[in-house]
């Protein structure tokens, strides 16, 4: 996400005010154009003026200048073309054809067939996305209770620590010391959607707060248990939570989820979200012990396999609430969050609890 002067302009109008913007070179091309129900979010060139602006701003009349968190326009094809005449045509179909961005770090997986070919893949990935200031390598899988991996610096300058901005909000953290994936954006907005005002939500697993500021951000009257066992995460969803301005909403607490819950938050919650895919089953006990006595809401996200990973996700999570002494009342949505592996992908099943 960049954060960017945007223009701001009702839907009818929004044709003819890209049409201007393009004939003037004014509009940021590498940015997504953004819209709600009643207004279209059109992203301008980095410092472009107000006197620039004047023309479109008298013609159309209806056009405000505001703030925004713009996604970027995905261009991995621009990487291909960039290597296709640089490396032996066998081995571009193992090109990296992901990478996350995270602030203006990249972190990139090499398969061992493009070692040689690393730096040029750097280049490219430079090249295309000029914010990036540092490339790292997986050097391992995500591992440990804290879910982090290794990672070595390829190129590039400065340290791990860096700062990403997903759908309005602001994250703090460093990509060797905390987990944290740009992939869950939209899942993290999902469930922030679905929260209703005046809910209390205990975050069993929050990170750096994705989940918890993200709900926190987009609703007045919520109280959000922010909870992790790592020190650093709640390092830095402490900065994360006094940055975004939510500290009247988000309750920071370092702990085993389980422990807390138990000493702390039995019964207060309306909702409970589940971020921990490797161990989620062994907590649905506590997820079920934080909801409140006359029911609530589980966000429930697992690791699950083909042939039928969203059945087997479902009826893993409604035998764990039963043993639990709780029961699946109805199972609101399931969806596979993306892919992690051939045959593999993180999923949730957003169930009602009683
Ligand atoms: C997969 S990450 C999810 C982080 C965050 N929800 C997000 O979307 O970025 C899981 C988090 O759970 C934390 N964690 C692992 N075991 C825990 C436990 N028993 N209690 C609380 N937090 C735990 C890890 O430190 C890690 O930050």
């Amino acid at each position: 996400m960049v954060r960017r002067v945007g223009a701001r302009v009702p839907k009818r109008l929004a044709e003819r005010a890209i049409r201007l913007l393009d004939e003037l070179e004014l509009r940021d091309i590498n940015l997504k154009i953004c819209r709600d129900n009643v207004h279209v979010y059109i992203p301008l060139r980095d410092g472009v003026s107000f006197e620039e602006l004047g023309s479109i701003m008298d013609e159309l009349g209806e056009v405000k200048l505001v703030p925004y968190e713009f996604p970027e326009v995905e261009r991995p094809g621009d990487i291909l073309d960039f290597l296709s005449d640089r490396l032996p045509p066998h081995l571009l179909a193992s090109l990296p054809r992901s990478f996350d961005i995270i602030g203006d770090v990249a972190v990139v997986e090499v398969p061992p067939e493009l070692e040689p070919y690393k730096s040029l893949i750097v280049e490219a990935i430079m090249r295309v996305h000029r914010r990036v200031r540092l490339v790292l390598a997986k050097a391992g899988a995500v591992s440990g209770v804290y879910r982090v991996r290794r990672l070595e610096p390829i190129a590039g300058s400065g340290g791990t620590e860096t700062v990403h901005r997903e759908y309005g909000c602001v994250y703090h953290l460093d990509v060797a010391k905390v987990y944290f994936s740009p992939r869950l954006a939209y899942e993290h907005r999902r469930v922030a959607g679905l929260v209703a005002e005046g809910e209390t939500v205990v975050d069993m697993f929050a990170g750096v707060g994705p989940f918890a500021i993200q709900i926190a951000k987009s609703h007045e009257a919520v109280k959000v248990y922010a909870i992790d066992i790592n020190p650093d995460a709640i390092h830095y969803l402490r900065i994360n939570v006094a940055e975004n301005k939510v500290e009247d909403k988000v309750v920071v607490i370092l702990g085993d989820a389980r422990d807390v819950i138990r000493e702390r938050l039995a019964g207060v919650a309306d909702r409970a979200i589940m971020n921990l895919p490797e161990k989620a089953l062994e907590y649905v006990d506590a997820a079920c012990t934080a909801i409140r006595p006359d029911g609530g809401i589980i966000h429930y996200y697992e690791f699950a396999e083909a042939p039928s990973p969203l059945v087997s996700a479902e009826k893993r999570l409604r035998r764990a609430v039963e043993e639990a002494g709780r029961r699946v009342v109805r199972v609101l949505a399931k969806r596979l969050v993306r892919e992690v592996a051939p045959y593999k992908w993180q999923v949730v099943v957003d169930a009602e609890i009683h």
